[in-house]
């Protein structure tokens, strides 16, 4: 049986400290990325060579520069190495830039997630892990968001792809009968993060001395979810693929757990932060004053956002604790170091 674990997206933010994680696990590792610009290459390279230099001392790692819309060369992939597990992190990620290049979403998040499906069911794949988002909680108030509770309401393009991801799968594992875990993130940050998320764009203006827009006049949170619980939480992920839940409810159709092999986890921090307050703690760790403008609410972006961990604990008995304060002290030191 091949022992081959397909990551896509692995020049990204999760995408490399997945491929990290497991190669210095001693996985065998196909990485896939188009490399596109929707930030920083420069990043992404960077990323990318570490990977590389890890793989001299083990070499468990290939890289290939695929788009995920091209199903001809996924085809050629599949057949080529025959992964058993496929986690499928590669999307057009982004709920504001979604607003502006809905095209960008429809490609990566539904044709691209589409092809990923038709591999997996063609090349008989055991079990298929993939990103899906806190955003598809949309303007639900209730909290904290639990995957039990009605996600019908997206509020931007980024989250409906996002959505009908979970949808997708599900028909695919109901049909082919395959394992699909879907993953709920929230707010991922940490060393090699991404420069359009806040926990980049605040450190970016605070240390830059440029204005640093407050959204909503700082009337909103966040579960922000350190990287390495991420990827503990992934790796076990891995290793316990979804399977049918004997207690499903069919009275309760948004159900979290499902009569076929297809699983919906929140991963997120249980303790959501206030903008501000996370800002504060921002300026604490970098020893300088944010320039701050307070603006109302961009169209698209969720206010609050906080996560009901009830089902992965369950599911692998853990879920992602490290405090603000120790991940940002880690995020900082690494921002300072790489942009020095
Ligand atoms: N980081 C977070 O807080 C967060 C929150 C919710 C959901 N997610 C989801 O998790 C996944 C990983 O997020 P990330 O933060 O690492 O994002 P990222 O943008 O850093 O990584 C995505 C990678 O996928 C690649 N990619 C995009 N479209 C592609 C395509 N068509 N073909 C091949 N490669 C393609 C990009 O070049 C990029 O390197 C995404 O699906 C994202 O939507 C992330």
């Amino acid at each position: 049986m091949s022992k081959y674990v397909l990551v896509t997206g692995c020049a990204g933010f999760i995408g490399f400290h997945l491929c990290r994680k497991l190669i210095e696990e001693e996985y065998k590792v196909i990485g896939i990325d188009n490399i596109n610009s929707y930030y920083d290459k420069k990043l992404k390279k960077k990323r990318l060579e570490i990977l590389s230099q890890i793989n001299l001392n083990t070499k468990n790692w290939k890289f290939l520069k695929i788009d995920l819309v091209d199903k001809d060369s996924l085809l050629e992939i599949f057949q080529k190495y025959k992964p058993q597990t496929v986690i499928n992190l590669a999307a057009q990620a982004g709920v504001r830039y979604s607003i502006k290049n809905p095209t960008a979403y429809i490609n990566s998040n539904i044709l691209g997630f589409y092809n990923i499906l038709e591999c997996c069911k063609i090349f008989k794949v055991k079990n298929l892990l993939y990103a899906s988002s806190s955003s598809v909680y949309g303007g639900n108030t209730k909290i904290p968001f639990s995957e039990n509770d009605s996600v019908n309401h997206p509020i931007s393009i980024y989250a409906a792809t996002k959505k009908s991801n979970e949808l997708m799968a599900h028909s695919y594992s109901h049909l082919y009968g395959f394992a699909c875990t879907g993953i709920r993130f929230f707010t991922v940050y940490g060393p090699w993060g991404r420069p359009d998320m806040a926990p980049m764009i605040f450190a970016d203006a605070i240390i830059n001395k440029k204005t640093l827009k407050i959204f909503n006049y700082g009337n909103m949170s966040r579960s922000f979810t350190f990287i390495d619980d991420v990827i503990e939480i992934l790796i076990s992920l891995i290793n316990k693929p979804a399977v049918p839940d004997e207690n499903f409810d069919s009275r309760n159709p948004n159900s979290a757990t499902s009569w076929c092999s297809h699983r919906i986890f929140n991963i997120g921090n249980d303790n959501s932060v206030g903008l501000l307050t996370f800002v504060n703690m921002l300026e604490e760790e970098l020893g300088l004053e944010a320039i701050k403008d307070f603006v109302s609410l961009q169209r698209g972006d969720v206010v609050n956002t906080i996560s009901d961990n009830t089902n992965i604990n369950k599911w692998i008995g853990t879920y992602p604790k490290t405090s603000l304060k120790k991940g940002i002290k880690i995020f900082i030191k690494w921002y300072k170091d790489y942009y020095n």
